[in-house]
């Protein structure tokens, strides 16, 4: 963009009422953070675009005697003079109702409910859904289509029937076993292992061959992921059959014999 046609403006907002400056197009979250006011998250991730599901950011905006309630991790701050309220009793209400329906959800899930209990909510009269963790963020589904560029994992159905799933509930072709759902879910409701010969992701029903160093026999990855790798950069050998570690302890071991440390 031409800097010198759409110079980059700072905004002046209040949250809280504390006073704070951001450059335009700053979500309020980050605004926020910026100013030391913690804002509760769930299924807002620093690697992804903010999609605004869970909805337990939210913050009430004025605008003179006009109020409205929107999702702070993906709500850019687009004007000045902007006043947030974090806790308004508004908020305070709405919220609550939010975490509850999310409980009433997760109620198997130890991090929602902690999360609950954090937030004040530890109970909640709404029907409880018995072993069930996901919160259906899509965390999972947008990392795997936006990151890693695989799209293997989807949603299903509608309303109360609505999940994640891999197409047709069949293993996919598609799941290279990065395990990068694993690691955003924030609910830790995909579990993956590594057993000797292939990585498992049971909520997915994936079974991905482990790609097992050649000099200490532990396994660095999936055979997939190493494909994909390989498409995108010039590997060597070494890079395919060893380990990190031991390209490491190698390369050190090769720099003494040189006399090189
Ligand atoms: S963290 Fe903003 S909607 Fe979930």
């Amino acid at each position: 963009m031409d800097k010198m046609e759409h110079p980059e403006k700072i905004l002046n907002l209040t949250i809280d009422g504390k006073q704070t400056a951001v450059k335009s197009g700053t979500t309020i979250l980050n605004a926020a953070r910026k100013a030391g006011i913690e804002i509760p998250t769930l299924c807002h991730h620093p690697a992804l675009e903010p999609y605004g599901v869970c909805r337990v950011c939210i913050v009430e905006l004025k605008r003179g005697k006009r109020s409205r309630i929107v999702t702070s991790c993906n709500f850019p701050v687009q004007e000045d003079g902007l006043e947030v309220s974090t806790q308004s009793e508004r908020i305070k209400r709405d919220r609550r109702m939010v975490i509850e329906m999310l409980l009433a959800r997760c109620w198997s899930s130890k991090v929602i409910r902690e999360f609950a209990a954090k937030n004040g909510v530890t109970d909640t009269d709404l029907q409880k859904t018995e072993n069930e963790e996901c919160m259906l963020c899509g965390l999972c589904v947008n990392v795997c289509r936006d990151l890693i560029g695989q799209s293997a994992i989807g949603f299903e159905s509608r309303g109360a029937d609505r999940k994640t799933s891999v197409p047709f509930g069949k293993p996919s072709d598609s799941c290279i076993g990065c395990g990068a759902c694993v690691y955003v879910c924030p609910t830790g409701c995909i579990k993956m292992e590594d057993l000797p010969q292939e990585r498992v992701i049971e909520r997915w029903k994936s079974e991905v061959p482990i790609l097992v160093c050649k000099s200490c026999g532990k396994g660095f990855g999936t055979v997939k992921q190493l494909e994909i790798l390989k498409t995108k950069n010039p590997l060597t050998k070494v890079y395919l059959e060893k380990c990190p570690a031991c390209r490491e302890r190698e390369l050190a071991e090769v720099m003494v014999r040189k006399g090189g440390i």
